[in-house]
């Protein structure tokens, strides 16, 4: 059995959690894109863990957890995270590097700034972790793999090669003293000295994780593949240029995490009941006002990585059928229903007017969305606190149907509902109608 977890929106749906809790069940969890770009929470009993690249079903012994082929590791702050993780009594020992994924280099890190810097007022407001320069050298086809690194004499002449061209590139594109003043960054001694450290304690962890996946599958074990960033931070399908440079579809985890289209059983999308944002880029229902603030205070909508302030705004429900077709979802997890509690009333984008002619499809370009003014319906709150709901029958009737009405639109099942952030806080449900 393979489900795959995907973000439905521009990410930091509550993926942490909802794999946490589906993980309870699961043999095998894989990341199959992204870097530690992305910053997954989960809360049990009081702790709180934030991952980056290392997957959320980290917390139960003998869960293997794979970094697929599709993911970018940067080897010193993975071995952070993973002494982080340590630190907080949880085993690494199911974890798994597939030799595919490609490394973060500090090249990257630095060309991900400049090019930031380079763009001014035009930046994408990346997390500056060096991703998108890394997929850069993957299609390029001079990137570095795990395989690589682990290898001394394939990864001491590669890096060689690699800061020769990426001296000539930072200079060429950026100037002699943007390079002058990151030299100490970019020194072949001391990268080599770190990333063989570093390699000499991940050496462990190397495995074809499409072997293992798939064996497990055969098994008939339960696999969960784990979603990072969201439906509109993907290079194809996400408000580009603002978006990452990889795939978050759930097809992504065909290609990236090497499972065949056919094996997928399940596709569920994890979505808030609100829409949030960080980094820049369109955003039709953003709100500038103190509604934008009471979300972003409820629901604490800071990032997990970067730290940065997330915009916040009504639930779009033109991105989630968009993500309901892209995805083939079969199911949907709404989180965060508890951060609405105590708003008098509750707007949802149910189209987009643009130039007077009503959309219901998401647009595919970032021009046509910028002419875009959400229509909304509005639908009553409720002041009940519902943090500690155990089913549908402990909600207000607002809350049910604000739930059945979101259902209703995007023709696709709500299977889990979040009132809170700690794995207890959520209950599965069987769809959810109105009375
Ligand atoms: P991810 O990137 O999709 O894993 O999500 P993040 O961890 O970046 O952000 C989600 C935030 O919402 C985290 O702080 C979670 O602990 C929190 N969270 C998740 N589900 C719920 C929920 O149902 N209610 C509340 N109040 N917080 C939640
Ligand atoms: P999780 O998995 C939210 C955003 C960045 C920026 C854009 C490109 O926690 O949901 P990048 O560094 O990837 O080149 O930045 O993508 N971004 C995320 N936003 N959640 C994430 O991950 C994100 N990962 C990248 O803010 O707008
Ligand atoms: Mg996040």
């Amino acid at each position: 059995m393979i489900t795959a977890l995907a973000g439905a929106q521009w990410g930091d749906e509550g993926k942490g959690k909802i794999i946490d809790i589906m993980a309870a069940e699961a043999d095998v969890v894989v990341r199959a894109t992204g870097g530690n770009n992305a910053g997954h929470t989960v809360v049990n009993g009081g702790k709180t863990y934030k991952l980056h690249l290392v997957p959320s079903g980290i917390l139960y012994k003998g869960t293997v957890c794979c970094i697929g082929p599709g993911c970018v590791v940067d080897p010193v702050s993975l071995l952070k995270e993973m002494a982080e993780v340590k630190a907080n009594g949880t085993d690494l020992d199911g974890l798994r590097i597939d030799p595919r994924a490609h490394i973060v280099m500090p090249y990257h890190l630095v060309i991900d700034e400049l090019s930031e810097l380079a763009k001014g007022a035009g930046d994408i407001g990346t997390t500056k972790k060096g991703i998108g320069p890394c997929y850069m050298d993957k299609a390029e086809r001079t990137g570095l793999r795990f395989y690589d690194l682990l290898r001394p004499e394939i990864f001491s002449r590669r890096l060689r090669e690699m800061l020769d061209n990426k001296k000539k590139y930072i200079v060429g594109m950026f100037g002699e003293k943007a390079y002058e003043d990151r030299a100490d960054l970019l020194s072949y001694d001391k990268i080599l000295a770190d990333y063989t450290a570093a390699a000499e304690k991940l050496a462990q962890y190397e495995a074809d994780t499409t072997v293992i996946a798939y064996n497990a599958h055969k098994a008939g074990k339960k696999v969960l593949f784990e979603g990072a960033q969201g439906t509109l931070l993907d290079l194809d399908m996400g408000t580009y240029p603002y978006v990452t440079s990889s795939h978050p579809v759930t097809g992504g985890f065909c290609v990236s995490g090497g499972i065949g289209p056919t094996l997928i059983d399940e596709c569920i999308g994890i979505a808030k009941c609100y829409t949030t944002r960080v980094g820049k880029g369109p955003f039709p229902t953003e709100l500038f006002d103190e509604t934008g603030d009471f979300i972003r205070e409820a629901g604490f909508e800071y990032g997990v990585t970067t730290g940065r302030a997330r915009r916040c705004g009504w639930l779009d429900l033109v991105i989630l059928r968009y993500a309901v077709r892209v995805n083939g979802l079969t199911g949907i997890a709404l989180n965060k229903l508890d951060t609405l509690t105590g708003l008098p009333e509750i707007k949802v984008c149910v189209g987009y007017d643009c130039d007077g002619k009503i959309l219901t499809d998401f647009p595919a370009d970032i021009r046509e969305l910028e002419k875009c003014t959400p229509v909304y319906e509005t639908l009553p709150g409720w002041t009940e606190d519902i943090t500690k709901a155990t089913s549908l029958s402990d909600l207000p009737a607002a809350a049910v149907g604000y739930l059945a009405f979101i259902q209703k639109e995007i023709g696709c099942k709500i299977i889990l509902v979040g009132v809170g952030p700690d794995r207890t806080q959520s209950f599965r449900v069987d769809g959810v109608t109105a009375d």
